[in-house]
Formats: C-alpha cells, sequence, structure tokens
C-alpha cells in the first residue's frame, strides 16, 4: 500500500477528463492535478517548447512527492522523449498506449480515425502505436486546432453552434472514410463528446484517452504494490500557472457531482 499522491498533469483543463475518471473508479486515491493554463496551448507550438514546458511540470510534481505521473495530455505523450521518462524516479505513462490498445479492440472494419493538436498528429505517435499493435490497420487522422481554445472557454455544451460548426469541417472527412472507431487523441475533446458524436451521426465509437489511461494505471500501480489503502477516501489538490478562477469554472462544471474544489497558483518557471 502506498499513500502519497498521483500526479496528473495537462495544459490546461484537459486532464481533468482524467481525474473525472480516477475519482470515479478508485475514490480512495489522492491525485495532485497541474494544469499549466498560463501556457496553454501546447500542441501548437514547436516540439523543443513542448518537451521543456513537460519537463517543468513533472519536476513541480516531483516536488509534491506523487508515487505515479500520468501526462494526461496526448500532445506531451507524443512528443516528451521515453529515454527521459524512463529515467524518471517514479513510474510514468502518457495516454497513447491504452488508447491505442482500447481502439484496436473497439474496431471492426480496421479503419481507425485519430483527432489530435497539431503536434500530436504530425508526430505520427498514434499511428506507430497503432500499427505496431495491428499492422493491416488502416488509419485516418485531422488535427483540430481550434478545439482546445474553445473548450478552454467553454464552448462545450452538446448543441453549441460554434464548435458544431468547427467539428463538422474537421470531422467530415473522418466520417467519410468510414471510420468505425475515433480516438479523442487530445484530453480536452472527451469534454466536447456529445458534440464529436453528434457530427459522427454516432457511426464510430469513441475513444477517450483519460478514461482508458486510469484503468491501465490503476493495473499498474496494483501490481507495483502502490496502489493506496481501499479504504480511504482520497482528496484532490488543483494547481495551475495562471488566474485559478476560470479554471474553477472549468473544474466545478466538469468534475463529478459533489467534488467542489478550488486551485492554487504557482510559478511554473520556478521548476
Ligand atoms: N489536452 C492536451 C492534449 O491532450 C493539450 C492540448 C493543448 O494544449 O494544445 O493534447
Amino acid at each position: 500500500m502506498d499513500n502519497r499522491p498521483i500526479g496528473v498533469f495537462d495544459s490546461g483543463v484537459g486532464g481533468l477528463t482524467a481525474v473525472r475518471q480516477m475519482q470515479a473508479l478508485f475514490p480512495n486515491e489522492d491525485i495532485i492535478y497541474f494544469g499549466d493554463t498560463g501556457r496553454v496551448p501546447y500542441g501548437t507550438r514547436s516540439p523543443e517548447t513542448i518537451i521543456q514546458y513537460a519537463k517543468q511540470d513533472v519536476r513541480f510534481l516531483l516536488s509534491k512527492d506523487v508515487k505515479f505521473l500520468i501526462a494526461a495530455c496526448g500532445t506531451i505523450s507524443s512528443l516528451l522523449p521515453r529515454e527521459w521518462s524512463d529515467r524518471l524516479p517514479v513510474p510514468y505513462t502518457g495516454v497513447l498506449d491504452a488508447a491505442a490498445a482500447a481502439a484496436v479492440k473497439a474496431t471492426r472494419n480496421g479503419r481507425i480515425g485519430v483527432i489530435g493538436t497539431p503536434a500530436t498528429i504530425q508526430s505520427r505517435s498514434y499511428h506507430k502505436r497503432l500499427l505496431a499493435l495491428r499492422p493491416d490497420l488502416e488509419i485516418f487522422s485531422n488535427a483540430c486546432p481550434m478545439f482546445v481554445p474553445l473548450v478552454e472557454n467553454g464552448y462545450v455544451s452538446p448543441d453549441d453552434p460554434v464548435t458544431g460548426t468547427v467539428a463538422e469541417e474537421y470531422l467530415a472527412p473522418l466520417r467519410d472514410a468510414g471510420v468505425d472507431t475515433l480516438i479523442l487523441g487530445c484530453t480536452h475533446y472527451p469534454l466536447i463528446s456529445g458534440i464529436i458524436d453528434r457530427v459522427m451521426k454516432g457511426t464510430a465509437a469513441l475513444i477517450d484517452p483519460g478514461r482508458e489511461t486510469v484503468l491501465a494505471a490503476e493495473k499498474r500501480l496494483a501490481a507495483a504494490g502502490l496502489a493506496a489503502s481501499p479504504k480511504r477516501k482520497g482528496r484532490s489538490e488543483y494547481y495551475v500557472s495562471d488566474l485559478p478562477e476560470n479554471f474553477e469554472c472549468a473544474l466545478n462544471r466538469f468534475l463529478q457531482p459533489g467534488h467542489v474544489a478550488a486551485a492554487q497558483r504557482i510559478d511554473i518557471e520556478n521548476y
């Protein structure tokens, strides 16, 4: 048993999709969340900048004595070099592997769609992982740079006309390609899954990387003897790198009912 917290991080509110799953499925675990709201979005930046930001995020969470690190961000998961994350003092996971495995399991026709930030799609990280699991897959991808600012600014209700129009532009080619499974390759996207499902006309199973990763991470924690005692009630703390107010609005909208929380601001440049 290990009751130390799990560190979860993202550029902004997207990683809350993983936190929400963690709180629902493993309510005994403590969580320390960091959202880099002062520097969001990551996905339109260069690989060098994204890697530098991600390393600072990790150093901040390590300073909080976390027992396990989850990069609840498709962009960081795609770019942070494995040689670096393998040398961390605690186990680390991104969201790629679990999401790709779930997509391979879900597809019936072998046509998988991947949407993500420009950095994620350019890295071809999902392509490589999916083809390593099943070489005969047909993969169709599209970068959706406007989704993250729309989500960060709260344009998320299922009938939102602005996000709906943008989604039609991004998703029509994937719908026309006949994908039966769509990886929401950026953790912000499950927050608009209602809109995505509507635009896809319900033709594709939507894979939520945060959910799949939390399920896989908990298995890894249990296998390593790092799971928290089942009897305790976990606590969550939230940190951001800019004004907490906007983040708190999203936080209290997206988390499970009954989870009301405040966020603290830190200076990420100190890490
Ligand atoms: N939520 C992130 C991802 O999964 C980051 C989005 C961004 O900052 O551009 O890719």
